[in-house]
C-alpha cells in the first residue's frame, strides 16, 4: 500500500492531497481566484505569489486531516506541466524540497492525467480500456486510455482553437456574467431555454477534433446585435447546449468506434450540470458506463496529483530526478512527466 502526497499549482488553485492505496485521506485547497476576478482572468504573478503563501499551510492541513506525518509517506507527486510557468515552479520547488528533506521519491505528473486519476478516487480503479473526455480551462481532448500509469495515452481528438472551459469563460464575459465564467453560465442557463437560439455545432461528423471559437464568435455577434428581446439565460442555455451536444456526441461516438464500454469525463467543465445530464442520457442509450467525479474533484485539486502518484508507485514506474523542470506546455503522452526518461 502506497501513501502519496500530491501538490498542484498549475493555475490559481493551491491543491494538496494525500492518497493511501487509491483512497483520499487528507486534502487542502486554497484559491487566488478572487484576486484575479477584477482582471477577468488569471494573472500568473499573482497566482505564483499566492501559491508561495498557501503551500506550506495546505501541506500541514492535509497531514492534519489524514492524521499522519511525513515519515508515513512513500512518495511525493507534483504537477510539473502543463500550466503557468511561475505557478508550476512554486509547486515544483516545494515538492523537490519536501522530497529531498524527507528522503522520498519525487514523481513529476502531467496535470491532465491528474484530472483523469481524480475519478479513481471516487469510482475506484479504471477498467483496462476506457475513453476519457478532458474538458478544462486550457484543454479539450478525447483520449483512448489503457493502463494510466504504464501505457502511452492515445489522442483521438483535441480542440483546434479554444478549450471548452475557455469558451465558457469568454462567453460569460460577453454576457457580463461574473468571473469565473463556467459556473456563472451554468447557473444562468438554468433559467433559460436551450433551444432558444440555434448556435453552430462545429465539426460534428468530422472526426474527434473540436472547435469552439466560431461558437464564441456567433454568441458575440448575437449579443452585439443588441436585440431588445436579448435574454441572458436563453443565450447562456443555448450556448451551453451547443458545447454539450458536440462534446457528448463525439465522446459517445469514440466509445462505439473503439468498442470501449466506459467513458470518463473530467476537468473543470465536467462540473457542468447540463453536461452531466446529457452525458448520462446518451451513455445510458448506448449501454456505456459513465464515470464523472463529483464537482469538487473535477476542478483543480491536489488529490488528483496524489492519485497519479499512487498509480505510478503501484506500477513500479521509476521516479523523476530532482533535476525535474517545469514544462508549461507539456504534451499529454504519459501520466508521468520526466523529460530525462522519455
Ligand atoms: O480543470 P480546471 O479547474 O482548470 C484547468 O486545468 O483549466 O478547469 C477550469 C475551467 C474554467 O474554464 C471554468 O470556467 C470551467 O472549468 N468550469 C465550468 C464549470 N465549473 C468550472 N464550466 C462550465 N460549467 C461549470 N459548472
Ligand atoms: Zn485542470
Amino acid at each position: 500500500m502506497a501513501i502519496v502526497l500530491g501538490i498542484e499549482t498549475s493555475c490559481d488553485e493551491t491543491g494538496v492531497g494525500i492518497v493511501a492505496d487509491g483512497r483520499l485521506i487528507g486534502a487542502a485547497l486554497a484559491s487566488s481566484m478572487e484576486e484575479h476576478a477584477r482582471f477577468g482572468g488569471v494573472v500568473p504573478e499573482i497566482a505564483a505569489r499566492a501559491h508561495l503563501e498557501s503551500l506550506v499551510p495546505c501541506v500541514d492541513a492535509a497531514f492534519r486531516e489524514a492524521g499522519i506525518g511525513p515519515s508515513d509517506l512513500d512518495a511525493v507527486a507534483v504537477t510539473s506541466g502543463p500550466g503557468l510557468a511561475t505557478a508550476l515552479q512554486t509547486g515544483l520547488a516545494a515538492a523537490k524540497a519536501y522530497a529531498f528533506a524527507w528522503d522520498r521519491p519525487l514523481y513529476g505528473v502531467h496535470h491532465l492525467a491528474g484530472h483523469v486519476a481524480a475519478d479513481t478516487l471516487h469510482h475506484g480503479p479504471l477498467p483496462s480500456r476506457s475513453v476519457a473526455l478532458i474538458v478544462s480551462g486550457g484543454h479539450t481532448s478525447l483520449l483512448l486510455l489503457g493502463d494510466l500509469a504504464r501505457d502511452p495515452i492515445v489522442h483521438l481528438g483535441d480542440t483546434r482553437d479554444d478549450a471548452a472551459g475557455e469558451a465558457f469563460d469568454k462567453v460569460a464575459r460577453i454576457l457580463g456574467l461574473a468571473y469565473p465564467g463556467g459556473p456563472a453560465v451554468d447557473r444562468a442557463a438554468r433559467d433559460g431555454d436551450p433551444g432558444a437560439i440555434g448556435f453552430p455545432r462545429a465539426m460534428l461528423g468530422a472526426g474527434y477534433d473540436f472547435s469552439f471559437s466560431g461558437l464564441k464568435s456567433a454568441v458575440a455577434r448575437y449579443v452585439e446585435r443588441g436585440t431588445p428581446e436579448l435574454v441572458v439565460p436563453d443565450v447562456a442555455a443555448s450556448f451551453q447546449e451547443a458545447v454539450v451536444d458536440v462534446l457528448t456526441r463525439k465522446a459517445v461516438e469514440a466509445c462505439l468506434a473503439h468498442e470501449v464500454d466506459t467513458l470518463v469525463i473530467v476537468g473543470g467543465v465536467a462540473a457542468n450540470g447540463r453536461l452531466r445530464q446529457v452525458a448520462a442520457e446518451r451513455c445510458a442509450a448506448e449501454d456505456i458506463t459513465l464515470r464523472i467525479p463529483p464537482p469538487q474533484l473535477c476542478t483543480d485539486n491536489g488529490a488528483m496529483i496524489a492519485a497519479v502518484g499512487g498509480l505510478l508507485v503501484a506500477a513500479s514506474v521509476p521516479p523523476s530526478s530532482l533535476g525535474l523542470s517545469a514544462d508549461p506546455s507539456a504534451p499529454l503522452i504519459r501520466a508521468s512527466l520526466d523529460p530525462d526518461r522519455f
